[in-house]
């Protein structure tokens, strides 16, 4: 295993791999570290041939200290589904979709609750709690009855039925609030030292970034060992940008490739886009969003303790962050349906939407490589169909 220490993603301090931890003192998220000089003459593209086929293929890169995972249920390893129809509808050859939905729980959360579940697990966690806008609750939920571990799981009162009903059907306590995630997180962080819950919100613990990351090495191998030009990706709380930025910053050091990296297009929704505000107004951080609106419900995250780590991505990207509005990303739900089989959540559709502004503004051309993020399954968002349709 090389994974050597935490860092502090603000000031640089280091943090023992082995003890439990949340944020840094300076209250920035902490990244995992390994040693990539030792690990790049075992762990080469080549080495991956024959692995199985989940997340768990990169072990070198991933926080575990034992081979296997304790709890897993193959998540990762998801398909990048080509668009033929995408060409005569959009003018656009060579889009990709990352299909996400097809992770166990139906998104891309069970990559990074897995993660932060076994790593707690290894550092005798007893018990979890989570703020959630709905999947990442799923998830927890389901590793956590895997792990017969209590889950405590705090979401707002109006998200989609399913999300409420798989983690009450996992066995979870689920507390509806009255509020957005943000006040979810305050009634965690709230309890949790009294009631002894280990707290997994986005980027308050370093491995669900860890999971996460994984999909920046499976594009790479599905790519045939390159990375695409464009990446469009729906973004609340950001694990997923800053978790593929850091894969890429990985593979450079395992010399898997060069200094070149896709372009990392953060899409929002206009109800709820403090990034993209921050990045028009070229700020390092972003303010929190009032008022909060979107049927996107993984999109309404008001504010993230990790959103400087997305807007220096986005930046040395040489990317974009972009809001689009709840009309069009439903329009571009049943388009994305309609035109390619996969049924997204509004998520998905909102970068489809994005692409269209991108398309019709010349940032991308019609044969860019380019990789939209599907980052769920439709199934949990009925409500949301329904009221669109
Ligand atoms: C389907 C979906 N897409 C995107 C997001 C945002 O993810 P991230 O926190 O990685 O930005 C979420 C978060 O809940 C989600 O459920």
């Amino acid at each position: 295993m090389f994974f050597t220490h935490l860092e502090c993603s603000k000031t640089g301090k280091t943090y023992d791999k082995d003890a439990l931890h949340n944020l840094s003192e300076a209250g920035a998220p902490l990244l995992a570290c390994y040693d990539t000089d030792k690990a790049r003459k075992m762990f080469t593209p080549q080495s991956l041939l024959g692995r199985r086929k989940d997340m768990w293929r990169y072990r070198e890169m991933l926080p575990l200290r034992t081979d296997a995972p304790a709890v897993c249920l193959g998540e990762g390893g998801t398909p990048l589904r080509e668009t033929p129809r995408f060409k005569s509808a959009f003018g656009l050859n060579k889009v990709f979709i990352k299909d996400e939905s097809v992770n166990p729980t139906g998104s891309f959360k069970a990559r990074g609750l897995s993660a932060a579940v076994n790593a707690a697990l290894e550092r005798g966690v007893n018990a979890f709690a989570i703020p959630t806008a709905g999947n990442a609750g799923g998830a927890l939920a389901s590793y956590a009855a895997l792990a017969e571990k209590p889950a405590h799981i705090f979401m707002p009162k109006d998200t989609p039925e399913a999300f409420k009903q798989e983690c009450i059907s996992a066995g979870a306590q689920v507390t509806l609030v009255d509020g957005l995630i943000s006040d979810c997180g305050k009634m965690v962080a709230e309890r949790k030292q009294k009631k002894g819950w280990f707290d997994v919100s986005t980027l308050k613990e370093p491995y669900r970034l860890e999971g996460k990351k994984t999909m920046g090495y499976e594009l790479f191998e599905q790519l045939g060992g390159s990375l695409p030009d464009v990446i469009l990706y729906p973004t609340g709380g950001g694990t997923g940008l800053i978790g593929m930025w850091k894969a890429f910053d990985e593979m450079q050091r395992l010399g898997w490739i060069g200094s070149e990296r896709p372009a990392m297009i953060s899409v929002q929704a206009e109800g709820c886009a403090p990034v993209v505000r921050a990045w028009q107004q070229g700020e390092e951080q972003a303010r929190y969003w009032e008022g909060a609106h979107t049927c996107a419900s993984g999109l309404r995250v008001p504010a993230a303790v990790g959103d400087f780590l997305m807007l220096r991505a986005i930046r040395e990207s040489d990317g974009k962050a972009i809001a689009v509005s709840d009309e069009a990303m439903m329009y571009y739900s049943n388009e994305m349906a309609r035109l390619t089989g996969i049924f997204p959540a509004p998520e998905g559709g909102a970068v489809l939407a994005a692409l269209m502004q991108l398309r019709d503004e010349k940032t991308v051309g019609a044969d860019d490589r380019i990789v939209l993020f599907n980052t769920g399954s439709g199934y949990k968002y009925l409500e949301a169909f329904k009221a669109f349709t």
